[in-house]
């Protein structure tokens, strides 16, 4: 978990307690606690509303922060799957690190079990190497992420020997 992650989970948990001062109404026009059992609820993308007794509280997601699902709090849209997030869509995809191309490839995301585990920064200048499955110069990683061309890997093994 990454510092950006603990700063969603901050304000998640500010306008969880905030929702509950401000928004301590029991609005049954969006949402019916009726026969629910107390607990926090998924509303829309961004809103949770909570259930105490059969009354309503909604719980808006502060700022441009959506509905995480899995984890339920409020989340950036970029770490949160569609159709509420922008997060890459791991389903059908193999386990492992795919690049960022949004970030220019400066950061890559996870996928595991076909759910999507978070992105990871390369260090200040690299960038991530898919075929090396690890941060690299840009020299050497292809394009679209990189720079990197036949001069640097000979396409045509004919090729190699006349270069030297
Ligand atoms: C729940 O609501 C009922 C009916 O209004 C009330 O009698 C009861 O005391 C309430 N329970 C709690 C825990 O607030
Ligand atoms: C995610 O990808 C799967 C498999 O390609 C697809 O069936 C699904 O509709 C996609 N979901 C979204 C929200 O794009």
């Amino acid at each position: 978990m990454n510092a950006i992650h603990w700063v969603a989970i901050a304000l998640s948990l500010a306008t969880l307690c905030y929702g509950d001062l401000k928004n301590g109404r029991n609005d049954k026009t969006f949402y019916d606690c009726t026969g629910l059992d107390d607990g926090l609820y998924i509303g829309d993308c961004t809103h949770f509303y909570r259930c105490a007794n059969e009354t309503t509280r909604m719980l808006p997601c502060p700022g441009n922060l959506v509905v995480n699902e899995k984890q339920m709090w409020c989340d950036y849209k970029a770490l949160v799957k569609p159709p509420c997030g922008t997060a890459p869509n791991c389903s059908g995809i193999i386990n492992g690190n795919y690049p960022d191309y949004s970030s220019r490839c400066q950061q890559y995301y996870t996928c595991q079990h076909e759910e999507f585990y978070g992105f990871t920064k390369c260090a200040a200048n690299l960038i991530f190497n898919l075929e090396k499955n690890n941060c690299d110069w840009p020299f050497l990683v292809k394009p679209p992420c990189g720079s990197g061309n036949e001069r640097v890997w000979p396409s045509k093994p004919d090729n190699y020997g006349s270069q030297h």
